[in-house]
């Protein structure tokens, strides 16, 4: 399990206190996570900073990202080599590491993969001796495929049990390469921890405002009866369900969750004490995914 920042940084969810943003990042390093990934954007620099302060580099690893530039407006993508090598500075600074564990460039186009040169900027990195791995966050199966294609060491994609097909699509090329895989979104923003009521609303200040509209959450919410027969005595809740799905897969490296109470922090720990999966409920996944319309 990874500690993932992105909620704690108060951009994409609304707001969070500092004392239980610092008091999350503690406990994740009492209960020996010692993978946290963030990016440069996250908190405007706030996240990497926090992180270069509170973590001991002897005994944790940083996954970062660079290639957003925030201070344009609108904000934009940049991956030339001056840029991606100007962001890797201000990451190094920030995170105070001699050198850096693993940067991921943040969710370029598969045009940008595909002309190599950032990529190239990337392996200079790690031949220079700052930087152990580089990798790519895709927001699509295309760019991931592109991604491995490119070189990457490190993919990290959405995949959670609503969204499946993505990662199924590169598993191949994946598998092949050896490439590791860092898997995010896996409680689908928090929809498949299964407490949402279906007429739920976010306030304008948290990404999942926009992401579904109210018919799409009920319908969504909905969907989730179908994995309900399958919780008891072997997996006691839907959230447990979620994360198991997502570690029985032998491609994923490592979830990368995203808790931001130490309440939720703690259940996420616990479900992971146990995360095998039956055969049988392997089985029947798929069956009951195909019921509610979503693909395996
Ligand atoms: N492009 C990228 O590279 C990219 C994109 C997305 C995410 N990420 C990374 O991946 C991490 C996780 O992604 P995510 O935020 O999309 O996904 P997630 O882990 O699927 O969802 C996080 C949300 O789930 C809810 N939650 C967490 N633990 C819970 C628990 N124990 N019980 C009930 N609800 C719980 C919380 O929402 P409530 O506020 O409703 O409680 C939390 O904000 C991020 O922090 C970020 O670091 C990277």
């Amino acid at each position: 399990m990874a500690l993932g920042t992105w909620g704690l940084s108060g951009d994409p969810y609304g707001p969070i206190r500092a004392d239980m943003r610092d008091k999350v990042i503690e406990r994740a390093v009492e209960h020996d996570i010692n993978l946290f990934e963030t990016a440069d954007v996250y908190g405007q620099g706030e996240m990497e900073t926090l992180l270069g302060e509170m973590l001991d580099p002897a005994s944790t690893y940083v996954v970062t990202k660079m290639g957003v530039c925030r201070s344009a407006e609108p904000p934009q993508k940049r991956f030339d080599r001056d840029s991606l090598r100007a962001a890797f500075d201000g990451s190094q600074e920030r995170l105070g590491r001699d050198k850096l564990d693993v940067v991921l460039l943040h969710c370029p186009s598969v045009t940008v993969l595909e002309a190599g040169d950032c990529a190239t900027t990337m392996r200079e990195l790690v031949e220079e001796g700052r930087l152990s791995h580089w990798g790519v966050s895709a927001g699509s199966p295309e760019v991931a495929g592109a991604a491995v294609d490119a070189g990457a060491e490190v993919v990290e994609l959405a995949y959670n049990l609503m969204l499946a097909s993505d990662l199924h699509e590169v598993a191949d090329s994946i598998a092949a390469t050896e490439t590791a895989l860092l898997a995010r979104s896996v409680l689908a923003h928090g929809l498949l921890a299964g407490y949402w009521r279906p007429d739920r609303t976010f306030p304008s200040s948290d990404h999942r405002n926009k992401r579904w509209d109210p018919e799409q959450l009920r319908y969504r919410v909905e969907q989730l009866s179908a994995f309900r027969p399958l919780l008891g005595e072997e997996v006691p809740s839907l959230r447990a369900l979620a994360l198991r799905f997502v570690l029985a897969n032998h491609l994923v490296s490592s979830a990368v969750l995203g808790p931001r109470t130490l309440l939720q922090l703690d259940q996420l720990v616990r479900e992971l004490a146990d995360s095998t999966l039956s055969e049988s409920i392997l089985q029947e996944l798929p069956l009951r995914l195909a019921s509610v319309g979503l693909q395996p």
